[in-house]
């Protein structure tokens, strides 16, 4: 009886709260309503985000997508261990799924990431392959999975966070990883290198988070940038990562002096992976889903206002799918709540594009 009552008034309390915090999404969308990525793309920029096989089975949530966004891009579909799970062996289905599933709905697709240290396969991580062995495995992995999908992934993210986060000398600012130990820093140019060959046509991305602004893991990206540019290595654009808090805002003005540098270099700079968290700052609901609004807000502008930057892409459609859930259950970084309602981040992004496009 008792534990029934409980029961009935945590529930109330749930009930209550939920609706406190819908008070602060916007009523939904009016049929007049133009698609973001739609407006997005009218302005020079795809808008897209994360997907998921599992989440596209999911009707609500492929409505929503196939309506909003413009690109997509594998959440893990793509990385090493889920293709290539044993050395001999490699396992396309759900890529191949993304990549039907995006030429059926006219999206494009970033295909993300060759080269990381992270999501490895053991045989990979106990592996223990000398220098000539690893770049070996790195070419005929490179080769196979861009080669199969050439012509059909405009955009590939070949290398993913290569600088370490903190630097102590400028001149290694390398992350400590297995394509580091055994390879040295030659890795990131021998990948690019193999990319470009197996598909001439694809634009080839450098990834990383923490280089958004300006400060020493951003200059060190921009050197090594340099250096491959001078080197003639096919290196065409740069992913910002845009993984953000609330609590450390990202600055308008770094970004965008960040930004113009790139394209000084001949790059083309996408946002790849925005997510906005909460999890750190103290306030209510309503206070913390405007700061968040904002951000997103300017760091659209921003992009927009840079003709090198062609896409501003989220980390997972709504907060149901964020990845910082796993470590935060509460968290609320993206554009839609879990019930796919648009938040005001979204509403937000909405206004800045529908003004620029009077
Ligand atoms: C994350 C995914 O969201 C998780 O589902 C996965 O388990 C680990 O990777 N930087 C990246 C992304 O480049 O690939 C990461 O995605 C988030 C950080």
């Amino acid at each position: 009886m008792l534990g029934n009552a409980i029961a009935q008034l945590s529930q109330l309390i749930v009930v209550g709260a939920t609706i406190a915090v819908t008070a602060w999404f916007s009523g939904g969308f009016q049929p007049s309503d133009i698609p973001l990525g739609q407006l997005a793309r009218a302005q020079g920029v795809e808008f897209g985000t994360a997907v998921t096989t599992e989440s596209l089975q999911e009707d609500a949530y492929r409505k929503l997508l196939v309506r909003e966004f413009t690109t997509i891009v594998p959440e893990y579909e793509m990385k090493f261990a889920d293709l290539h799970p044993a050395p001999n062996r490699y396992t396309f289905a759900a890529a191949d799924e993304l990549v039907a599933f995006a030429r059926r709905h006219q999206s494009s697709l970033r295909g993300h990431a060759l080269i990381w240290h992270r999501s490895l396969p053991e045989w990979l991580l106990q592996g223990a392959f000398p220098r000539e062995a690893l770049l070996g495995v790195m070419q005929e992995h490179i080769r196979t999975v861009v080669g199969r999908y050439r012509g059909q992934v405009p955009i590939w993210d070949v290398v993913n966070e290569a600088i370490a986060d903190t630097i102590d000398n400028p001149q290694s600012p390398w992350r400590n990883t297995l394509w580091w130990r055994a390879i040295g820093p030659e890795y990131v140019e021998a990948a690019f290198r193999f990319a470009h060959a197996a598909d001439p046509a694809a634009r080839l991305f450098y990834n990383d988070y923490g280089g958004e602004g300006l400060g020493p893991k951003s200059d060190a990206i921009y050197h090594m940038l340099k250096l491959l540019r001078d080197r003639g290595v096919p290196v065409h654009g740069v992913g910002l990562q845009m993984h953000v808090d609330i609590a450390a805002p990202p600055d308008p003005d770094a970004v965008t002096a960040n930004i113009q540098r790139l394209a000084d270099l001949g790059l083309e700079v996408q946002i790849t992976e925005m997510d906005v968290s909460l999890k750190n700052s103290m306030g209510s609901f309503e206070e913390r889903f405007s700061a968040q609004a904002a951000i997103y807000q300017q760091m659209l502008q921003v992009c927009l206002n840079a003709p090198n930057c062609t896409a501003f892409v989220v980390w997972g459609l709504s907060d149901r799918q964020s990845w910082l859930r796993e470590e935060s259950a509460e968290d609320a970084p993206l554009l839609f709540d879990r019930a796919y309602r648009p938040k005001l981040a979204y509403e937000a992004l909405r206004d800045l594009l529908e003004t620029r496009s009077q």
